[in-house]
């Protein structure tokens, strides 16, 4: 992990050196300062968060769920959304969560600000049931108004509704961004890792 103390808990307790403690103090200075400045900077959005729908995804929010992830990834994958709708829509809706997140005054088949993927897994290598959330994405233009915050305790409340009590994500060690948002919603190292090998 690049920024020892982020993620992981308080960076005293983890036996980080002094050095790399001021490093990742630098780091969270820097991007908090430019968080604060976008948020000072827009104002149109500032109550988004109050005029947000959060529903299950319909067939009509595939070709907005497409552009979206595209917008952000710079990849469109339109067949694997295709099946991502396809196979939500034959799962138990008990147990299978896509959350979209709409301007709640604008009409059923309008753009969407956001979406939340996430499941009940359960015994996988002996773990108890759990809600995974394997997808979040927020419209690069609404961000930092709560609607990241929004969906997750949307999915959050479904997880446990649902009866589990424990809920799980993966994120890419060098994704800051990441790490902050699931950090700040209270999420921490779990008890696994994750292994993998090159198949040559
Ligand atoms: C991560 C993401 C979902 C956050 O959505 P958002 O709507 O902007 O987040 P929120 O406004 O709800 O912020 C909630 C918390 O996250 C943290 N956070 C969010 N954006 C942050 C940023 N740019 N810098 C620092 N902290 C940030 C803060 O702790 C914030 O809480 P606060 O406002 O009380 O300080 C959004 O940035 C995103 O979609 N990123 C791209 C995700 C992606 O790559 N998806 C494709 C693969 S799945």
């Amino acid at each position: 992990m690049d920024q020892p103390g982020i993620f992981e808990g308080p960076a005293e307790s983890s036996g980080v050196p002094p050095v790399q403690i001021i490093a990742a103090t630098r780091f969270l200075d820097r991007i908090m300062g430019s968080r604060r400045m976008a948020k000072s900077m827009t104002t149109t959005l500032r109550s988004v968060k109050e005029r947000l729908t959060i529903r299950r995804a319909r067939s009509t929010d595939t070709p907005h769920v497409i552009a979206l992830d595209a917008r952000i990834t710079g990849l469109a994958k339109p067949d694997y959304w295709q099946h991502e709708f396809a196979s939500y829509s034959e799962q138990p809706p008990q147990e299978c969560f896509f959350l979209v997140a709409t301007p709640a005054d604008q009409p059923e088949d309008s753009r969407i600000l956001g979406y939340i993927i996430g499941e009940i897994r359960a015994w996988e290598f002996g773990s108890e049931p759990c809600g995974w959330v394997f997808a979040l994405s927020v419209e690069p233009d609404a961000r930092l108004h709560g609607i990241g915050q929004a969906l997750f305790a949307a999915i959050s409340a479904k997880f446990k509704e649902a009866g589990v009590t424990k809920m799980r994500t993966m994120v890419a060690r060098d994704n800051r961004l990441h790490l902050l948002f699931f950090r700040g919603e209270g999420m921490m190292a779990g008890p696994y890792i994750q292994l993998e090998k090159e198949l040559n």
